[in-house]
């Protein structure tokens, strides 16, 4: 049976919304991840805080390729992931959720593809629709079945980091159409996508991005912003449970059928 995992982002390091949760480790050809398992009513589903539950991974150095792997392993076939991120795009406030649809890749070292041409050899995925578009349907649904706005489209840029980014950056990304800017979609996004795995981003607005107010961003001020605003992550993720179905059918599952599929 394909389960749901979620991937919880900075702020997010437990899923509160499970019963039962107990921790395992999996073993994966790019290392060892730790993860839970709990219950969302007769549901088990996976949770995988991605800085570590006492946020000890910075972006650029989170195992991505490791980490969605073992969600493969463990029989994943959606993951809903959070992010939290800064705004470039006046209509979108902090506190508010965002959908992400598209994204801007700025990343420099990461270790992005499964297919590096060695043993799974070359695939050059489609990214049209980055995010799965069946599982923003339902979130968005969930969105209104709990009354929680969110905004229904955004362009997320994806920044190495660890830095912020400088306002001379921030107004570039503008004129590229970003709306949002974060430090771990990509390439979180591409590798689910390359492991034929479901995938959709709920952002959350914790500050407008450098330069646009005038007052220096701290990690503090973004976790505070996180904490605040938990619930309505919250809210979704628990309506997602109830609402989203796994096992149904999709076209993120044979994103790579032209190159062989993806196997284990
Ligand atoms: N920039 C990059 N990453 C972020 C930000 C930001 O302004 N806010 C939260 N994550």
């Amino acid at each position: 049976m394909k389960r749901l995992a979620f991937i919880g982002g900075t702020g997010v390091y437990d899923p509160g919304i499970l019963s039962g949760i107990y921790s395992e480790f999996i073993e994966t050809p790019f290392g060892t991840v730790p993860y839970e398992v709990g219950k969302f009513g007769t549901k088990e589903v996976i949770f995988m805080a991605r800085h570590g539950v006492h946020h000890t991974i910075p972006p650029h150095k989170i195992n991505y390729k490791a980490n969605i792997y073992a969600l493969k392993m463990l029989n994943v076939g959606s993951i809903v992931s959070t992010t939290a991120v800064g705004s470039l795009n006046p209509e979108y406030k902090p506190g508010e959720l965002v959908l992400v649809d598209q994204f801007i890749d700025m990343t420099k070292s990461r270790d992005h593809t499964f297919f590096d041409g060695e043993f799974r050899g070359v695939a050059h995925v489609d990214m049209t629709h980055p995010y799965c578009e069946q599982m923003r349907s339902a979130v968005l649904k969930a969105g209104e079945e709990k009354n929680v706005k969110i905004h229904k489209s955004g362009t997320y840029i994806c920044t190495e980091g660890p830095r912020y980014e400088t306002p001379a950056e921030i107004k570039a990304f503008r004129l590229w159409g970003a709306d949002v800017v974060g430090m771990t979609n990509v390439p979180e996004c591409q590798l689910a996508r390359e492991a034929e795995i479901c995938y959709c981003t709920i952002s959350m607005v914790t500050n407008f991005a450098a330069g646009m107010i005038d007052t220096p961003l701290t990690h503090h001020d973004v976790l505070d912003c996180m904490n605040k605003n938990i619930e309505s992550f919250q809210k979704i993720t628990a309506e997602i449970c109830e609402i989203f179905d796994p096992e149904k059918d999709c076209s993120c599952h044979h994103a790579v059928k032209d190159f062989g599929g993806f196997h284990l």
